[in-house]
């Protein structure tokens, strides 16, 4: 089966390089604004290990599709301007969590996003005229202003689902590594070929992988970022807190722990695997659990 045309256009905007001076502007706004990197890491959804913004959408996204459906019925105009009301005070956390992931996105990923937001961004001005129209009893306009964002946000819902599912923004990079790495414990190199205290890169069974040997202590995390896939291995090794060694990545600077894999702070928000290991007549092995 063939794409529809409109997919086509919505691929076509991806390298729409026209858009990187809004995209540009609207960036350092969002990074200003929205500080410091705690705040910004649970707008990202780092506590709950992914994003966050797909489901706060839901509050407003409902709200008006619900008010859409009493504004079909005869008699519902008070319960419809509730919900008007609702979701547009219901967009601030929404607005707040797309526009951080997106700060901290590829740029075929920005353009697209930008798009995305500009349409909720009408949707939800139409909305708050529509909410004002209802109070002031004008509910056929109140009506009408509504059902025309429902349209819009039906749209931009469209465009945010090519950001996640075509343009894999928003998702575990890092996920495919269990299944692609072999069962059981491989080898990974003899000790003293990796250098003392440095990000090293190597390579088993085609995965990168990144490796911190310290002394005759190793450890192994996958060398690609879960967050949009970053080679670890050309970020910082930093002290994070308590000392733990960790990888700050090249791109868009996510911290992870070197020693456990968890995110010390995002844009990402899922952990890189994490390899264990042992040295063997002095030769790394290491093991994936439930990898295979
Ligand atoms: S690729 Fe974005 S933080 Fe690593």
């Amino acid at each position: 089966m063939r794409e529809l045309r409109f997919v086509k256009a919505l691929t076509a905007l991806e390298n729409a390089e026209a858009l990187d001076p809004i995209v540009n502007k609207v960036k350092g706004i969002v990074n200003t604004i929205i500080q410091p990197q705690p705040v910004r890491d649970v707008l990202h959804g780092v506590p709950v290990g992914h994003a966050v913004h797909p489901a706060i959408i839901l509050v407003p996204a409902g709200a008006w599709i619900s008010a859409g459906a009493l504004d079909l019925i005869p008699g519902m105009e008070k319960a419809s301007k509730f919900l008007v009301g609702l979701g547009v005070l219901s967009a601030a956390p929404a607005v707040a969590t797309g526009y951080t992931d997106w700060s901290e996105m590829h740029e075929q990923q920005m353009r697209v996003g930008i798009v995305h937001s500009a349409a909720n961004a009408v949707a939800t001005g139409l909305y708050a005229v529509s909410f004002i129209q209802r109070a002031r009893g004008k509910h056929t306009s109140g009506k009408v202003l509504g059902f025309v964002g429902l349209a819009l946000v039906s749209g931009a819902g469209f465009i945010g689902g090519h950001l996640s599912y075509r343009q894999a923004a928003g998702v575990n990079h890092a996920e495919e590594i269990p299944h692609r790495f072999p069962e059981g414990w491989q080898l990974l190199g003899p000790l003293y070929d990796f250098a003392d205290n440095e990000l090293n890169k190597a390579e088993v069974a085609g995965l990168p992988l990144l490796v911190l040997r310290r002394g005759d202590k190793v450890e192994v995390l996958s060398n690609t970022c879960s967050h949009l896939s970053a080679p670890l291995n050309e970020g910082e090794l930093v002290s994070g807190d308590g000392g733990d060694p960790c990888v700050v990545c090249p791109w868009h600077a996510s911290v992870f722990s070197m020693t456990t894999g968890e995110v010390e702070a995002g844009p990402a928000t899922a952990p890189q695997p994490r390899f264990e290991t042992r040295v063997v007549d002095g030769v790394i092995e290491v093991l994936l659990p439930n990898a295979g």
